[in-house]
C-alpha cells in the first residue's frame, strides 16, 4: 500500500506542478549534473560519479595555471570527460525542457552543466544560460581566442600533451569554470536577475551544494516563486520546496511535460 500511495502521490505532484507551469508567467528551470546522467553522462557527487574518479584538486584553476604537469593531468582527465558528453544525445528531461521553451512556458533554463545538451535538445541559445561555461569549445586563457573542441582533442589524439594559443602562445582551456576560477559576469548576473524575477523555480537533478550556483532556489523562494525539487536524493533545501519529487528527471519531466498539454489541450 505504501509503494502505491507513493506512487499516487507522485502522481498527484506532478499534477500540481503542470498546473503551476501553466498558471506562471515566468518559469525558470535550474539544471544539474542529474539531469544529463540518463544520457550517459556521469554526475559529480553520486558513487561512482566523477569526483569518485578524480580527485577534485586536479581540477583547480590555480593548479592549472601553476604548472605544465597539472595542465597535462587536467586534460588527460578533460578528455576522458569529454568522449561520452560528445556521444551523449538529449533524454526525456531535456527534450521536456525544449518542449516548455516551444509551447511558450519557459523564461529560461539555468544550467550548470558543460554538456550542450540543452542546445542538442533545441532550447534556444538565449533561453540557456550556462553557469559553468561549456565543455563544447576551448579559449585561450590569455588572449580569449576561441578554438572548436574537436580541433583541440584531434591535437591530443596526435600526441600533444598541453595545447597552447596559436596567436599568442598561452595555455588552452576547456571554456568551462573550474573550482576556484572566476564565475562568467554576465551569466551570473542574467541568472540572479532571473531568479529574483520569475514565479516559479523548478530544480532539477543538482545536489545543490556548490555555490553561487546553489543560492538561486534561495533567490527565487526569497523572492516569492514556487521552488519545486526534482531529484533523486535529498538536497540541503528540501525543507524549501513547495513541492518535492525524489526519483529519475527523465520519467518525471516527460509525465509533466504531458500533463502541461493534456491541461492545455
Ligand atoms: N534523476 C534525478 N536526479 C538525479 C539523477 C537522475 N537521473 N541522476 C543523479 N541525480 C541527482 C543526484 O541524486 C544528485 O543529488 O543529481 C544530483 C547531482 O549532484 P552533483 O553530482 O553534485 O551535480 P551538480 O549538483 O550539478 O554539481 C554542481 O559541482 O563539481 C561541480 O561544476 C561541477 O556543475 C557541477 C557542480
Amino acid at each position: 500500500m505504501a509503494k502505491w500511495g507513493e506512487q499516487q502521490h507522485t502522481e498527484e505532484k506532478i499534477k500540481q506542478v503542470a498546473q503551476w507551469i501553466i498558471h506562471s508567467k515566468r518559469t525558470v528551470v535550474f539544471g544539474g549534473a542529474g539531469l544529463s546522467t540518463e544520457s550517459g553522462i556521469p554526475d559529480f557527487r553520486s558513487p561512482g560519479g566523477v569526483w569518485d574518479k578524480y580527485n577534485p584538486e586536479d581540477f583547480y584553476y590555480q593548479n592549472f595555471i601553476a604548472s605544465e604537469a597539472s595542465r597535462e593531468k587536467y586534460w588527460q582527465m578533460a578528455t576522458d570527460m569529454y568522449e561520452p558528453m560528445k556521444k551523449a544525445q538529449p533524454n526525456p528531461a531535456h527534450l521536456a525542457i525544449a518542449e516548455l521553451e516551444k509551447i511558450g512556458k519557459l523564461d529560461c533554463v539555468i544550467t550548470q552543466n558543460i554538456d550542450g545538451l540543452h542546445q542538442k535538445a533545441g532550447n534556444s541559445e538565449e533561453k540557456i544560460i550556462e553557469l559553468h561555461g561549456t565543455a563544447m569549445h576551448v579559449t585561450c586563457l590569455h588572449c580569449k581566442k576561441r578554438y572548436d573542441r574537436d580541433a583541440i582533442q584531434e591535437r591530443i589524439r596526435r600526441g600533444t600533451k598541453v595545447p597552447y594559443c596559436d596567436d599568442c602562445g598561452g595555455p588552452l582551456k576547456p571554456a568551462t569554470i573550474s573550482f576556484g576560477q572566476a564565475m562568467p559576469e554576465r551569466e551570473t548576473e542574467e541568472a540572479y536577475q532571473r531568479s529574483s524575477a520569475c514565479d516559479l523555480f523548478i530544480v532539477i537533478g543538482s545536489s545543490l551544494v556548490v555555490q553561487p550556483a546553489a543560492s538561486m532556489p534561495l533567490i527565487a523562494k526569497r523572492n516569492g516563486a514556487k521552488l519545486v525539487i526534482i531529484n533523486r536524493d535529498p538536497t540541503p533545501y528540501d525543507n524549501l520546496a513547495d513541492i518535492l519529487i525524489h526519483g529519475q528527471a527523465g520519467s518525471i519531466m516527460a509525465e509533466i511535460l504531458n500533463a502541461v498539454k493534456k491541461q492545455l489541450s
